[in-house]
């Protein structure tokens, strides 16, 4: 079964790496890796194959940034060559970025099947590219891996056959499980000068928080408060370097002393920053998941998540932008009463043995 199996942008990374090694030790399925450009810096991609022993792409198509409809358009024309030219016998995406739903809708109109790894997830909220990217590649994949019960539910209510839906656990968590220890010797506390578990980790890059000024001023309006608390490690997404300084708040960034500001990370050296941390304030989706199972609580910058689990029994908080409620969360942390808490038992680091075995004969 010749498998093109899909990367484009840096949450893709840690989900595809499992997956390649566990096909591996299966001779009848026979991947090859396409990465699209939709990330494209050094420390947003490259440094992932290095640091998680991802082999090189066979196959890179360089479509780089654009508007929605500009960057999923030129991954489709440029995906549609390589799976007529690969005659592949499935597509593999991963996630819910741009180049998983552009690779899915070419694979679904060549009438090739399609399956989706972490199918299932909804934040039910159609304002965040990412749920559409969910809504519509669930729609049309043929074999749904999820990494909840919740998952599956959430398919079957939209009409998806109970066959194509497979509860295998988080890929994401394979990769953690693998790096932790790694992850908790690397040297990014001495580079920074830090301490296990005194200081706050944070990312920020959602367009809703970054891209609208005031939603922007009223995050790092707490984060000026939380820093004169603790330090805050904040490695810092492209996107948002970007906002800061078309609004002009390089000079308030600048006047927090315990604000730490630097360049993105590779995998090993943000987990050592992660596995170390006293809290984590983010945004992002897979690090709720990845605190949750790591016990450390975590103030998730959103109104709502597609990771519910996360906050029912893990150490997952919702937050939004709201100044006051994010500084409130951030004391009780400081003050020693955090959320401890649990997460699914299928998330045992063997996410993608299950998926390899299903797929092949
Ligand atoms: C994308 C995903 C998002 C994911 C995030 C992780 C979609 C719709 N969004 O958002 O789900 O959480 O990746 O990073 O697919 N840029 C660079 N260098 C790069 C890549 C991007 O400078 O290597 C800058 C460009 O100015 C670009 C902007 O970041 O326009 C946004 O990149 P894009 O891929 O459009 O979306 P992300 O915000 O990264």
């Amino acid at each position: 079964m010749k498998i093109a199996c899909i990367v484009g942008a840096r949450p893709n990374f840690m989900k595809i790496a499992p997956l390649l090694e566990a096909m591996s030790e299966y001779p009848d399925l026979d991947p090859i890796l396409v990465h699209t450009g939709q990330h494209y810096d050094y420390e947003m991609s490259q440094i992932f194959f290095e640091d998680l022993d991802i082999p090189e792409p066979d196959i890179y198509l360089r479509v780089g940034s654009g508007s929605h409809a500009v960057q999923t358009g030129k991954i489709m024309m440029a995906f549609e060559e390589v799976v007529m030219e690969h005659k592949s016998d499935l597509v593999m995406v991963v996630g819910d970025v741009n180049s998983t739903l552009a690779c899915t809708l070419v694979g679904a109109k060549l009438l090739i099947p399609v399956a989706h790894v972490e199918a299932g997830i909804r934040s039910f909220d159609r304002t965040m590219p990412e749920e559409i990217n969910r809504i519509l590649t669930d729609a049309v994949s043929d074999y749904l891996f999820t990494p909840t019960k919740e998952a599956n539910d959430n398919l079957k209510k939209e009409g998806i056959p109970e066959e194509k839906i497979f509860l295998v656990g988080d890929v994401m968590i394979d990769t953690l499980l693998k790096y932790k220890e790694e992850a908790l010797s690397s040297d990014i506390l001495n580079e920074l000068d830090l301490k296990k578990h005194s200081y706050a980790l944070m990312t920020l890059h959602r367009p809703f928080n970054v891209d609208v000024k005031a939603n922007l001023v009223s995050i790092l309006n707490a984060v000026m408060e939380i820093q004169r608390r603790t330090k805050i490690i904040f490695p810092t997404h492209p996107r948002t370097k970007a906002r800061v300084e078309e609004f002009g708040l390089s000079d308030m960034i600048s006047s927090m002393e315990n604000l730490v500001m630097i360049e993105p990370l590779g995998y090993l050296r943000f987990m050592g920053l992660m596995v170390n941390s006293k809290f984590v304030l983010t945004d992002s989706g897979g690090m709720q998941t990845e605190t949750a199972v790591l016990d450390i609580p975590c103030l998730t910058m959103r109104e709502n998540t597609e990771r519910n689990e996360t906050t029912q029994a893990g150490t997952n908080t919702l937050v939004g932008n709201n100044t006051q409620l994010i500084v409130e969360e951030s004391m009780k942390i400081l003050d020693g009463n955090g959320k401890t808490g649990s997460y699914p038992e299928i998330w045992d680091g063997r996410a993608a043995q299950r998926i390899a075995e299903t797929l092949s004969v």
